[in-house]
């Protein structure tokens, strides 16, 4: 004989003497509207367990529904437990109630819900589970009924369940709410500091050639410039400037009396004894002093006339000649 016929029976012989049965799917089954406990009488009157309820397609008979919680199964193994999602609290309850939004039951046979944890929420009645926080969302507090909150500028969570979000480490930065995972800063910019929204530009004259800097940006190096912010590298100064100081933000063009001919100088050449450079900026050289002029130093602007009673007969001169063929004088 199976268990549920010996119920069957059970219940049967109790109260076939005292009761009005009606059919129900086959059993005999007693209505709702059965006299209680007492006058059912009952041996093993019980009442169902709390986290427990009457299976009504089974049993014979009902839980009580009065409010002392005296039941009526005739025995605890008519109550079945509550299914995960349900609790009841009430011995002698009927019912299982729905977990409440932001608890669940994962488990049957609860007499009470849990909380759901920091980093889950449950928007719904009756749950098992909780949902919990996607990659980019917190939820910072328990029970939550509503979901979660997203990362704020500058933080972030890359795995679910987050309870806070990271602040971006140093070197990153977000700028959008709602965060997995944080920018590198750029080429041209760095950050120093977590939690960061943004990267700091470099400024003029200074340079970051990679990415997610810490530290701040490169001056520029002798014979290089950068006129503008966020640059990658300096450039190096074209022909006729230079740059002889780091962090240079425009290159200086050579003076007159000099030039440069190649990048990336960190000076210009000196025009030497009997040339010149008229010009600033000059990138190809220094002409020859014309027939007639001289210059005995270095940087000429322009070469001088040969004094009276001297002359120059070549071009490139440093020394005029006397006229008188014994004698050279100095020009000077
Ligand atoms: C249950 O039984 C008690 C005792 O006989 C009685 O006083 C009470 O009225 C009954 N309750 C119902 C709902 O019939
Ligand atoms: C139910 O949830 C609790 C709390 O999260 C956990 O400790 C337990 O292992 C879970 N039980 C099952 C059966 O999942
Ligand atoms: C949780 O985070 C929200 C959103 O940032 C904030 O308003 C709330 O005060 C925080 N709660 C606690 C307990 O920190
Ligand atoms: C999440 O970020 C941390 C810190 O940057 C990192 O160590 C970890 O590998 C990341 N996890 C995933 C799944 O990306
Ligand atoms: C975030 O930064 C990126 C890269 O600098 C930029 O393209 C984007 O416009 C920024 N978004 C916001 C909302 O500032
Ligand atoms: C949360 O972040 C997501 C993804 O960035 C965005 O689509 C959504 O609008 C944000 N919600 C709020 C309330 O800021
Ligand atoms: C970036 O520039 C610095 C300073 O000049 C140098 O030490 C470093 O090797 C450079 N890095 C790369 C990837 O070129
Ligand atoms: C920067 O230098 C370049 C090359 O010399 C020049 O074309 C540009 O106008 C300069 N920009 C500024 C803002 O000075
Ligand atoms: C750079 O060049 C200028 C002009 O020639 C000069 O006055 C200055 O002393 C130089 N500075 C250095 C550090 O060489
Ligand atoms: C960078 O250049 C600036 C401006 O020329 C200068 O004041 C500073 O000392 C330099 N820093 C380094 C580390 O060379
Ligand atoms: C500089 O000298 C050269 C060669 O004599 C000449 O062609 C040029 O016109 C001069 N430039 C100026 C600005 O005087
Ligand atoms: C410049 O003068 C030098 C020395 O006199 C000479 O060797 C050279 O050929 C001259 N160059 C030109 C372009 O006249």
């Amino acid at each position: 004989m199976t268990k549920g016929s010996f119920l069957f029976l059970t219940g049967v012989f109790t109260v076939i003497s005292l009761l009005s049965f009606s059919r129900v799917s086959g059993l005999w089954q007693v209505t709702k509207s059965s006299p209680n406990c007492t006058d059912i009488s009952f041996q093993n009157c019980t009442p169902c367990q709390a986290g427990s309820y009457a299976d009504e397609t089974n049993i014979h008979c009902f839980c009580c529904m009065d409010h002392l919680g005296l039941g009526v199964c005739t025995s605890p193994d008519y109550c079945v437990p509550c299914p995960a999602g349900y609790y009841n609290n009430d011995n002698g309850s009927e019912v299982c109630f729905k977990c409440g939004k932001g608890s669940f039951s994962n488990s049957t046979g609860q007499t009470a819900c849990l909380t759901c944890p920091q980093g889950t929420f449950q928007d719904a009645n009756g749950a098992s589970n909780c949902t919990p926080c996607v990659q980019g969302t917190f939820q910072n507090e328990t029970g939550s009924t509503s979901g979660c909150y997203n990362c704020t500028e500058g933080t972030y969570c890359n795995k679910t369940k987050c309870e806070s979000c990271d602040k971006c480490p140093a070197g990153y930065y977000s700028n959008t709410t709602g965060t997995v995972n944080c920018q590198s800063c750029s080429k041209g910019t760095f950050q120093d500091a977590n939690g960061a929204s943004n990267c700091t530009p470099c400024v003029q004259g200074t340079f970051q050639n990679e990415t997610g800097s810490t530290s701040g940006c490169y001056n520029c190096t002798e014979g290089t410039y950068c006129n503008k912010t966020k640059c990658e590298s300096c450039d190096k100064c074209p022909a006729g400037y230079y740059s002889n100081t780091t962090g240079t933000v425009n290159c200086q063009s050579c003076s007159k009396g000099t030039f440069q001919d190649a990048n990336g100088a960190s000076n210009c050449t000196p025009c030497v004894q009997g040339t010149f450079q008229n010009e600033t900026g000059s990138t190809s050289g220094c002409y020859n002093c014309t027939e007639g002029t001289y210059c005995n130093k270095t940087k000429c602007e322009i070469c001088d006339r040969c004094p009276a009673g001297f002359y120059s007969n070549t071009t490139g001169t440093v020394n005029c000649q006397s006229c008188s063929k014994d004698l050279e004088i100095s020009g000077d």
